[in-house]
């Protein structure tokens, strides 16, 4: 990006090529309502407004991974006091299971560093929970209903001692 910088927050190789991870500009905001769209149905994907309000909001953190000029992912958390919570993460079907949603996440936990992490997954998201258990989170509630009719929500977390890592 001519005469603009932007932050790395961490590098890693994935498949012989380089996976950028970055908070977003303003200009990731569209490619990144795209991929959320891509990736969630459309009841639960940011929409471009609800990025932009995230995005501007003090104590919230809106992570991409990028390859070359391509937005494979994206995490969003936010943090109050010790507690941070992941409140999105996807990864571009084509991506999947390279990595990219662990590198992600591990980013997003150095970003926050509380003492307190949570996270709600739908409980038939097996995938995203696979993820979550490598990660240590573990259940703690669940709360009925919270995706809609029949779509309970679990409620995972992890306190700081407890962190493992995808590596
Ligand atoms: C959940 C999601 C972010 C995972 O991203 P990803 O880049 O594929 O995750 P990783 O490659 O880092 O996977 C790490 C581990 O998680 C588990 N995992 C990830 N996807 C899995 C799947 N489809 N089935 C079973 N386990 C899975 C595995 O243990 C995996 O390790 P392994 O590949 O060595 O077996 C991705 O599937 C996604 O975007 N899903 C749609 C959006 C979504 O559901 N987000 C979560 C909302 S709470």
């Amino acid at each position: 990006m001519a005469g603009h910088t932007v932050r790395l927050v961490t590098i890693e190789r994935i498949g012989g090529r380089e996976l950028w991870i970055q908070p977003a500009t303003l200009r990731d905001l569209w490619p990144l309502a795209r991929l959320q769209r891509t990736c969630f149905e459309a009841r639960q994907a940011y929409s471009l407004f609800a990025l932009l309000a995230l995005w501007l909001w003090p104590g919230v953190h809106v992570l991409v991974a990028r390859v070359g000029d391509e937005l494979v992912g994206c995490i969003v958390g936010d943090q109050r006091n010790q507690h941070a919570r992941v409140l999105n993460l996807c990864v571009r079907p084509d991506w999947r299971r390279r990595g990219v949603g662990s590198v992600l996440l591990a980013a997003l936990e150095r970003e926050c560093d509380a003492e307190l992490y949570t996270l709600m997954v739908e409980d038939k998201n097996t995938p995203a929970q696979a993820l979550y258990r490598r990660f240590g989170y573990v259940p703690v509630a669940e709360v009925r209903h919270y995706y809609g009719r029949n779509r309970h929500g679990v409620l995972m977390q992890k306190r700081r001692g407890e962190r493992s890592s995808w590596q």
